[in-house]
């Protein structure tokens, strides 16, 4: 017989009471060798299914213990017990997969609540649990809403390359990609590693950013995204950095950074109410989690709002536009800057801070936040300039309890200027001949940014370290499986 997913089953229970179905999933409790709570992976709630133990022979009970795999034949019915609308009545138990009890003693399996960083080390059974359960079921989902977006709107999706010898944006430390022998490698007459005797006949490494790649094409096809792994080998060990980490990044031809400002809020309002729509259980179970996380916190470091109802919030209120330079005056003149609260310098030309954002973000606006026009040093040589010369078309969208989910800008359009920026900021221009071609034949203006995947799982699970919503985290020292 077909099996049916529990979350089929649910959803459709009424046309399939008094029937016969079969179910398979993992067990996650067995109460009173009688009632087992079936798991499938398709939802949150888990099947109770009714075993009449007389039946059935005691040595094939024992085996029906905490994640043993089982295919279950038997009626739906409507449930005679509190907790839940429907039940099965088994005719029929096959163990598919037994579980050692005493391998179990061991992992998450035990019914009691573990500590996220005890689970980081549970590769194949935090998938198991409630929360990682929603948390990739989620997942998932917004992935989906993404392509979703950008496909209504008439983007194409791009795949850009993961190996790359450009090392010119400038976004962050990249890690090499070799085939040389590293305890030998060949010497060029300066005693440095030859990479012309490499793979590719050059040094590459994996890339920081599909967006020098994306720029060629939304120049010819008019609107393109990537979606695709990006790399950062820095040493930063924060709850919001990742060495490998997803990243998406739409760029358009003709817009301006107001109609980058524009997509920006749209699209991130979208994936909001996508999540909202489809993940329900999902959400209301991590809104409880998050609750629970909160109250741990100290108050004013609590969020004021729950997970759900900051989602609304994000989904109903315009986001708070400004620039960089309105918001060194505001930060300037904040009691915070007076009582000198802040760890680092505030002055017009410097790096916001962390600490900055979370002001202005939190504090200040209470609201997600669009920081325009950079001091041009600041940012990456492809951004433009503005009148005033010392300004660029950035932008850099802050979320509370995340900080930058976004950084995006108009690109330099203009050939002249371009190459000028490359010569300040040492980037050898000839090793981009093929991206200043886009200068040359029909430039146009058009701006795109990057959306940090993770970093929009965080807010809409409400989970508080990055490496709790990718499956196999990356981060440094860590890459165990
Ligand atoms: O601000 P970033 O470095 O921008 C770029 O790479 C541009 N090329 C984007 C563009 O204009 N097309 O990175 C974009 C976003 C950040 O805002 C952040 O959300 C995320 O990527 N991000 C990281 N996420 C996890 N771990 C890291 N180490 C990250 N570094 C950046
Ligand atoms: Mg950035």
């Amino acid at each position: 017989m077909k099996r049916i997913r529990i979350s089929e089953i649910l959803a459709g229970h009424e046309a399939l009471l008094g029937q016969e179905i079969t179910v398979k999933g993992w067990v996650r409790a067995f109460r009173s060798n009688r009632f087992v709570q079936l798991n499938d992976g398709s939802c949150m709630a888990n099947l109770q299914a009714v075993i009449d133990f007389e039946q059935w022979d005691e040595v094939l009970l024992k085996r029906i213990t905490t994640a043993a795999a089982l295919s279950l034949r038997g009626k739906l019915v409507a449930s005679q017990g509190a907790g839940q609308v429907v039940e099965l009545q088994v005719t029929g138990i096959e163990i598919l997969g037994d579980a050692h009890p005493d391998d179990v003693q061991k992992t998450v399996m035990q019914p009691k609540r573990h500590s996220l960083e005890f689970l980081r080390e549970q590769a194949h059974l935090r998938f198991r649990t409630n929360t990682f359960g929603a948390v990739f079921r989620i997942r998932h989902a917004v992935a989906f809403a993404i392509h979703q977006f950008f496909n209504e709107r008439g983007f194409y999706y791009l795949h850009t390359p993961i190996i790359t010898g450009s090392d010119a944006e400038g976004a962050g430390e990249m890690f090499r990609v070799t085939t040389l022998d590293a305890k030998n490698p060949p010497l060029n007459d300066e005693g440095k590693v030859d990479f012309k005797d490499d793979f590719f006949g050059k040094a590459v490494n994996l890339t920081v950013s599909g967006q020098l790649e994306a720029e060629l094409a939304a120049t010819a096809l008019g609107q393109v995204y990537t979606f695709g792994p990006t790399f950062r080998a820095e040493n930063s060990n924060t709850s919001r950095h990742l060495a490998e980490f997803w990243m998406i990044e739409p760029e358009v031809a003709f817009n301006d950074l107001q109609d980058n400002m524009d997509l920006t809020e749209a699209f991130l309002k979208y994936i909001c109410a996508y999540v909202l729509e489809h993940c329900g259980a999902d959400i209301q179970f991590l809104q409880d989690r998050d609750a629970q996380e909160q109250a741990q916190k100290p108050a004013n470091e609590r969020h004021e709002m729950g997970l759900i109802d900051r989602l609304k919030f994000v989904i109903e209120n315009p986001f708070k536009r400004l620039t960089y330079t309105e918001a060194i005056e505001i930060l300037l003149n904040s009691n915070h800057y007076k009582k000198k609260k802040f760890k680092y310098p505030v002055e017009w030309g410097i790096d916001l801070q962390s600490e900055h954002e979370r002001y202005l973000v939190e504090k200040e606006f209470n609201c997600p936040v669009i920081l325009t026009d950079y001091p041009a040093k600041i940012k990456a040589f492809y951004m433009r300039l503005n009148e005033d010369g010392k300004t660029v078309a950035a932008m850099d969208v802050l979320f509370p309890g995340i900080g930058e989910i976004v950084g995006g800008s108009q690109r330099e359009e203009r050939y002249e200027i371009l190459v000028q920026k490359c010569e300040e900021f040492g980037i050898p221009a000839e090793e981009l001949w093929w991206y200043f071609d886009t200068r040359k034949f029909g430039t146009v203006p058009h701006a795109g940014f990057g959306l940090g995947f993770e970093r929009m799982v965080m807010f809409v699970t409400g989970m508080s370290n990055i490496r709790d919503v990718i499956p196999f985290p990356r981060t440094p020292l860590n890459a165990e499986f």
